[in-house]
């Protein structure tokens, strides 16, 4: 049942119910934990690392996260399934939740390695890849992929890939809900110029009701949400709860705990102080800071606290406590306190 929820805070829902998109060069782990401050209950994705980069440079750099990121799935891209076999160990090993493997990405860098979106035109490689990777590790394996590819974009392809795919034993499939056009589109233009088709991902589901299927794809409100939701198992925020963080509380109240009420003054300090622990190894201020920039929007004084972080915190030894004279710049008006006669 966990298809039709309206519900917050339903016993059945699914482990994908609200997903935050891995975003190369976003959604590293600080980002992570600060969105674990806004959405205690969604799944956090990382950007997608490639094997080669875990396998034969710093496992450390690539894979290192706070316990407080989980629920987390790490996504990797390749095509070699020893490689990704060897990743999908070294995932578990490390504390994540889910292996995801990126069948969607554009980028000529990517498609150069033969992986990303271009492996939707190989589903027999890529089930050869799911399963190595699920006889290396007992966590899911789950694909990111889009609806289509160039001129391979009716349903018929993406339900074969799907269909192969699962038949190694993939059971989850976060779907963008836009094709890749690799000729003469940028990897930015792949995300905003192919037209999005979510009733292709309801299809998809339809066909396959068996599968957890996720859709992705320009969602900005928890409304867009919850109408996805009364046709899937999950949805999927990428730019929107990036730019926007703030939102994420609002998905968080919509879809599991309407009584969530996070105060931002309250997660700025939560921030300092996760900067403070984190600069003990070497981490700048600013590699935090620059993901709170859009905390504040909506708010007088966003402007202010935007530029105070971004020229304010970079630099060496800047102190977390930066965070906090940044945020008293702002005006929340859930912080004003009530005037009372007794005070
Ligand atoms: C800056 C940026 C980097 C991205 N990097 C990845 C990535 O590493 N792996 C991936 O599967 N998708 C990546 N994407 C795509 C997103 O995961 C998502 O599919 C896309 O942005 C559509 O969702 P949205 O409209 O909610 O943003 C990236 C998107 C952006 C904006």
């Amino acid at each position: 049942m966990s298809r039709h929820l309206t519900g917050p805070r339903d016993e059945g829902a699914s482990p994908w119910r609200l997903c935050v998109a891995p975003m190369m060069d976003w959604t590293d782990r600080h980002c992570r934990y600060f969105h674990r401050q806004l959405a205690p209950h969604a799944r956090l994705y990382t950007e997608m690392i490639a094997a080669g980069a875990v396998l034969h440079g710093d496992p450390v750099r690539h894979l290192a996260h706070d316990p407080a990121e989980r629920p987390l799935a790490v996504q990797f891209g390749g095509s070699d399934p020893a490689a990704l076999a060897r990743c999908a160990e070294l995932a578990e090993a490390w504390g994540y939740d889910e292996v995801d493997l990126n069948c969607g990405c554009p980028s000529p860098r990517v498609r150069e390695g033969a992986f990303g979106v271009v492996l939707m035109r190989e589903p027999a490689r890529v089930a050869a890849c799911v399963r190595a990777m699920r006889a290396a590790t007992s966590l899911p394996v789950t694909v990111k992929c889009r609806i289509g590819v160039d001129e391979d974009d009716d349903f018929a392809f993406l339900a074969r890939f799907v269909e192969r795919v699962a038949g190694a034993g993939c059971r989850v499939f976060l779907v963008h809900a836009r094709k890749a056009w690799l000729r003469g589109l940028s990897p930015k233009e792949n995300r905003e110029i192919p037209p999005l088709r979510p009733e292709r991902v309801y299809r998809l589901k339809e066909t396959f009701p068996e599968l957890t299927v996720v859709y992705n794809g320009g969602i900005t409100s928890p409304e867009e949400a919850r109408a996805h939701l009364a046709h899937l198992d999950g949805v999927m925020v990428g730019r929107t709860a990036y730019r926007e963080p703030w939102r994420l509380v609002a998905f968080e109240r919509a879809l599991f705990d309407p009584d969530f009420r996070p105060r931002r003054r309250t997660v700025v300090a939560a921030m300092a102080a996760y900067a403070a622990r984190v600069a003990a190894e070497g981490v700048p201020l600013y590699a935090v800071a620059r993901h709170m920039l859009g905390l504040a929007n909506g708010l007088p004084g966003a402007r202010r606290f935007r530029r105070l972080l971004s020229e304010g915190a970079r630099g060496r030894e800047v102190p977390p406590r930066v965070l906090l004279e940044a945020w008293a710049a702002v005006r929340d008006p859930e912080e004003a306190v009530p005037f009372t006669t007794s005070s």
